[in-house]
């Protein structure tokens, strides 16, 4: 008894300083929430429901409901104007729709993408993740000595060059889908991320990577939860196998390489070839390569495939825009099976068709860049040190932008129309655009000519037409159809 006493004497000091830490570091942040809000707070913005969490309630929210941030950030930036500006406790954003700013910034390399952001998916529960990768690079000189080493193989000139693979894995999708069209089995777009081998461990982990990827970026305490510790446990295995493979590949090619061996030309052996060309590729680069390898896996498939199910999705509503595609089909792939490079720059209903999907359904939906020096948006002074953040997918359902934004109209992206002015960028805009648009959209036209060329397909009856954020877009639930052998085959 003695001994406990004297212990709580001796602790209760300890204790004492110890909370009167704790009140002096949360005054002191509080100060600080203070001076940023006196700094920012003449930038136009919703009213905070908190003074400390600023906007970041409403948004955990509106995530725990399903329900799409970026409709509250359209209904902002109709109501605050092209700029307005969020809190999240201490960091303050600015949401730009303003065109001519958005050409100023996403064009120029002045302006670095924002750390704290990045460095929030460069790594997942600890296992190295996007890295130090082309998405995540902060860093300029670093970022464009990879993307240098990557370009030429995403070049227009050398994918032209892999239209065979193209078909041929356009094709494997094909034979899968013409086995439920005989079976009449329900097939279901947007969710089976690869339909052709469900049975490998690498498109699993690709699986578990992304779903690991929605709640550590969404839940800041979903790692301290013992319940999710072998959910966790599995996510970092996915991210460490999907390195390892990659390491392996990469290894493999370039001892293949090295002997004299008959290698594929493919998008490997192109980069692996760039990089040999690139003086000084230390340790650190070799991790570089492996991050980049991760990222082409993740946000590659991803958005495609939610591009595809977004746009049967939306033909299956607009039969006349399904008619219209058929027939351009017909017209220019007629009965063949392979399609060529040609016929892709000959398919322009198409292209405007997936540029439309993309409108509506941004699946990537945006992009940030930090603001390292003051500047002037559309008259409003923006002191340096926010981070500016640019959505497609609010300027592209903007009224101010688009006429009747909900209406799914391919004909806005007609060669003669007038092209949108900074308003649209699925792809994001500028040096940190997407490396992969081209190979994105050759592999979203061959699939789709083909599955329009060989099948009817129809929309399960309550198909719901939500979308689901879960970090890209993707159709709530998938999109479900019965599909058939084109009657007039
Ligand atoms: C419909 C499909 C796709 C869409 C909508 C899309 C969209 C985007 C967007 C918006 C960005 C900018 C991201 C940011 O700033 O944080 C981006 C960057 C990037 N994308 Fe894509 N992407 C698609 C497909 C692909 C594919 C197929 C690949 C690779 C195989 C790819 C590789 C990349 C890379 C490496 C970057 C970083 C570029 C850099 O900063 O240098 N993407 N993409």
């Amino acid at each position: 008894m003695a001994v406990v006493a004297v212990l709580l004497g001796w602790l209760s000091p300890v204790f004492y300083i110890l909370i009167s830490l704790l009140f002096g570091a949360f005054l002191a942040y509080c100060a600080y929430i203070t001076y940023v809000h006196m700094k920012y707070d003449h930038i136009p913005g919703p009213p905070r429901q908190s003074f400390l969490f600023g906007h970041l309630i409403l948004f955990c929210e509106m995530r725990k409901k399903d329900q799409i941030v970026y409709d509250k950030l359209i209904e902002w930036a109709e109501t605050y104007g092209p700029v307005y500006r969020i809190n999240l406790l201490h960091k303050v954003l600015i949401v730009v729709t303003c065109p001519e700013a958005t050409k100023e910034i996403l064009m120029s390399p002045k302006f670095p993408k924002d750390k704290e952001i990045q460095k929030s998916i460069s790594s997942m529960f600890g296992e190295r993740f996007f890295g130090n990768g082309l998405i995540t690079a902060v860093d300029h000189d670093l970022w464009y000595k990879h993307r240098r080493i990557m370009d030429p193989a995403f070049s227009r000139l050398y994918l032209r060059g892999l239209m065979g693979t193209f078909n041929e894995r356009a094709e494997k999708l094909m034979e899968r889908l013409s086995e439920e069209a005989e079976n009449q089995t329900e097939v279901a777009f947007g969710v089976e991320l690869d339909l052709l081998n469900q049975s490998s461990p690498f498109p699993k982990a690709i699986d578990t990577c992304l779903l690991g990827l929605q709640c550590y970026s969404r839940d800041l305490f979903f790692q301290y939860y013992p319940k999710n510790r072998a959910f966790i446990k599995e996510v970092r295995e996915a991210c460490r196998l999907l390195r390892t493979t990659g390491a392996q590949w990469i290894n493999d090619r370039k001892k293949a390489t090295q002997n004299g061996e008959d290698v594929p030309k493919d998008i490997l052996t192109q980069i692996i070839k760039s990089a040999g060309e690139e003086e000084n590729m230390t340790k650190e680069d070799e991790e570089i390569m492996l991050d980049n390898f991760v990222t082409f896996f993740i946000a590659g498939q991803e958005t495609t495939a939610n591009q595809l199910a977004f746009c049967i999705m939306e033909l299956e509503r607009h039969p006349e825009i399904l008619d219209k595609l058929k027939q351009e089909v017909d017209d220019i792939i007629g009965m063949k099976r392979d399609i060529s490079y040609d016929d892709l720059g000959n398919l322009t209903y198409l292209t405007q068709v997936l540029k439309e999907t993309l409108r509506l359904y941004s699946t990537a939906p945006g992009t940030n860049r930090e603001i390292p020096v003051d500047m002037d948006i559309n008259g409003i002074h923006i002191p340096a040190g926010v981070s500016a953040m640019f959505f497609s997918y609010v300027t592209g359902r903007m009224e101010k932008f688009f006429k009747d934004p909900l209406k799914f109209d391919p004909d806005r992206f007609h060669p003669d129309a007038p092209k949108p002015y900074y308003c649209y960028y699925p792809f994001a805009l500028g040096p940190r655009s997407c490396l992969g648009i081209n190979f994105a959209q050759m592999e979203a036209k061959v699939v789709m000519a083909k599955l329009l060329q060989r099948f009817d397909f129809t929309l399960v009856p309550g198909q719901s037409f939500d979308i689901r954020d879960t970090g890209t877009l993707r159709p709530k639930g998938g999109v479900f159809c019965t599909i058939k052998h084109r009657q007039t085959q």
